[in-house]
């Protein structure tokens, strides 16, 4: 494991990196997460629901997913449908528990929220990536690496390759709590009311957007921290980067929801160690 270098050092890589950081042209589906600083291809609603992902340049199996969620007084629930339906494909769905994110792996075999069901058909492991996984007075952010969630059930790694390809993936929010926020294999609430309440559609991905040279750095960042989600029934702890160690806790937002300056600076910086520990090491 690797800790932080004297501050001269520090100082010169947080300028590297700085300049380092790729600017994403292209797509105007593309967004920068305030929280991790990655960027990120998904959907945005005006409600404030989102969700993004990132694959490598070359899927196969895992992708990383960003669900974040409108509540209503700490309540409320999100996910995604990776298919054009509810009723068949893999679902991601994720919830607060107080100031815990459950995120979950479901599918479901009709219309209705007991339709729901967590998801067994293939092995999937969800690992939190802790700098974009929180809950806030607002909104459930999830942030995740998806291991084993392009399969039979979602999308054909192949359909990456073609630029011109439009996938429709589905969106649901509700603001109602899910039955016992405490439980991963909790049912969900309906998601039908409309407007601010709770909405539901689908949108156009072009998978090849989603395709990024940050994914392995960022992957490596995932692993089993206590702080944010539980484990679903069938994940396990993969992929326990030493980021996991090193990386900052998320730092407080002020009222108007700006990081404060300073933690921004500690924030590139120990981004700019992390990046760069193959190089000085
Ligand atoms: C909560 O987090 C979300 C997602 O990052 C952000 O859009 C929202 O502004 C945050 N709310 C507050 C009150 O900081």
């Amino acid at each position: 494991m690797q800790y932080p270098r004297p501050r001269t050092i520090l100082s010169a890589l947080s300028l590297i990196c700085t300049a380092a950081v790729p600017a994403r042209g292209g797509s105007a589906k593309s967004y920068i997460d305030v929280d991790t600083g990655t960027s990120f291809f998904g959907h945005v609603e005006p409600s404030g629901y989102l969700f993004g992902m990132m694959t490598p340049q070359q899927p196969t199996t895992d992708f990383i997913a960003q669900l974040v969620v409108p509540l209503t007084n700490g309540a409320g629930w999100g996910g995604v449908s990776l298919g054009s339906s509810m009723n068949g494909p893999l679902l991601l769905v994720t919830w607060p528990d107080g100031d815990k994110v459950m995120t979950a792996a479901r599918v479901a075999s009709g219309y209705t929220p007991s339709a729901v069901i967590p998801y067994t058909t293939n092995p999937i492991a969800l690992s939190p990536i802790a700098q974009g996984t929180f809950v806030n007075s607002t909104h459930v952010s999830s942030t995740f690496l998806c291991a084993g969630c392009i399969n039979a059930d979602s999308f054909d790694p192949a359909w990456a390759d073609d630029e011109h390809r439009d996938v429709f993936f589905g969106y649901a929010y509700s603001q109602t709590a899910v039955d016992d926020p405490s439980d991963i294999d909790t049912r969900l609430s309906d998601h039908t009311a409309g407007g601010a309440a709770g909405s539901y559609g689908d949108f156009p991905v072009v998978l090849a957007n989603a395709r990024s040279n940050e994914y392995d750095q960022y992957a490596a960042m995932a692993g089993a921290d206590g702080r944010s989600q539980a484990p679903t029934s069938s994940a396990t702890s993969t992929a326990v980067g030493s980021a996991t160690s090193t990386a900052p806790p998320r730092p407080a937002a002020t009222s108007d929801g700006e990081i404060p300056p300073l933690e921004l600076v500690v924030l590139v910086v120990l981004g700019a160690v992390y990046l760069l520990q193959p190089f000085i090491a």
